[in-house]
């Protein structure tokens, strides 16, 4: 891996700030001690220091309560999330503590830690510091309070909120600017190669952020079951030429994000076997409906109740469309999806002055869930 500039190099969309006022100020208010400063080469030549803070095993076992299962976030394929409060701030942070065998090495953690100290964005979770002691890898995120996308799209609990339609273009939108971060601002592109519901994780105001960006890559080649937890977990968001050859370029991401974008448009997942036959692959299930658009109202989640704008509707699912088309060329950039989409989020749907679409939708119940 190379070496990640964010500042100045951007080949679309500068951000006019340096890289230092990119860095949160919650990093400054961390009392640990700074063991992993980064020079990085500046366009001028001269150079910055990046700072990621480490902790000690036992400030992070203190601030999860020795990491007790009540504290426990979820559970992804690298590791335990628990929440957490630091001691020497107070702040309340998501530690992931990685599987001990699952790691490929001290260097590659220390690359991954580099890289996300490196990565600032509105759109990306802020990586606080990490913990190096003894045989013990952990990670400290800055804590996303309302969970991740898949938590509010996907198997809802009856008491739970479904997401408007506005919510929807507003989360998409975000992860799209993201996204394009790490794509046009970077140096060189990083390529996502995880992009997934649970992957985007929301904050106040459902304002979405990309999370796990630089540890896709941490997965140990060597360990089967681990490899292929993960070749299972991602199957419905891989491009075709990926999974046929492996080659991984930023189209790839594109695709995956087409594929997220329809599971925010359809409340479908990317594979649900539980589903009727032809309807278990959600972009195959979709490609023939996209030939067609009056099937298109077919395809808006039940959930959202006919509480849409038709026209927005389309224009949603042609960059869905377009983003998980075959042919990894034809797909469009994701600076041109941002573009799309933020008009799309500018677009308010008020369904007090705006009509209920579809018949099948029946009269609004706001409680009605989906079967
Ligand atoms: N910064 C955070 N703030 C709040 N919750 C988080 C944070 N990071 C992760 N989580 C929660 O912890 C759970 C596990 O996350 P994790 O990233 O380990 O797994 P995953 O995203 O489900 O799968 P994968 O390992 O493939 O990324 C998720 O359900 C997520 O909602
Ligand atoms: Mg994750």
């Amino acid at each position: 891996m190379g070496c990640f500039s964010c500042a100045g190099k951007s080949r679309k969309n500068a951000s006019n700030k340096k890289p230092d006022d990119q860095i949160p100020s919650s990093s400054d208010k961390t009392k640990s001690n700074m063991a992993l400063d980064v020079k990085k080469a500046s366009k001028d030549g001269g150079s910055e220091y990046i700072a990621a803070h480490t902790f000690t095993f036992r400030e992070l076992a203190n601030a999860t309560k020795n990491f007790r299962a009540d504290c426990l976030l979820g559970e992804g394929g690298f590791g335990r999330v628990y929440k957490g409060r630091l001691e020497s701030t107070n702040q309340v942070v998501a530690i992931k503590q990685l599987d001990r065998n699952g790691l490929q090495g001290n260097r590659e953690f220390l690359v991954e830690v580099l890289m996300l100290s490196l990565l600032h964005h509105p759109n990306l979770v802020n990586l606080i510091g990490y913990c190096a002691d003894g045989d013990q890898r952990l990670l400290v995120y800055e804590y996303m309070p309302l969970g991740s996308l898949e938590d509010h799209l996907h198997d809802l609990p009856p008491d739970k909120k479904r997401l408007d339609w506005n919510t929807r273009m507003k989360v998409a939108a975000g992860a799209a600017k993201g996204l394009e971060h790490l794509h046009d601002s970077a140096n060189p592109p990083v390529i996502y190669r995880d992009l997934k519901c649970s992957n985007i994780l929301l904050g106040e105001g459902y304002h979405p952020k990309l999370s796990d960006f630089g540890l896709a890559k941490l997965g140990p080649v060597g360990d089967k079951t681990h490899v292929s937890t993960r070749v299972m977990g991602t199957y419905g968001y891989c491009a075709p030429e990926y999974a046929m050859t492996g080659q991984l370029t930023l189209k790839s991401d594109v695709y995956s994000f087409g594929v997220v974008l329809l599971e925010i448009i359809t409340g479908r997942k990317a594979i649900d076997n539980s589903r009727a036959a032809g309807e278990h692959n959600l972009v195959a299930w979709a490609r023939p409906l996209f030939k067609d658009r009056r099937k298109f109202a077919q395809m808006a989640d039940p959930l959202l109740q006919g509480h849409y704008p038709m026209r927005g509707l389309y224009q949603a699912l042609a960059v869905a469309a377009m983003c998980v088309q075959e042919q990894p060329n034809m797909r469009p950039l994701i600076a041109d999806v941002v573009t799309a989409l933020s008009y799309l989020a500018s677009q308010k749907y008020d369904p007090e002055t705006q009509p209920i679409q579809g018949s099948r939708t029946g009269p609004s119940t706001p409680g009605t869930r989906r079967e």
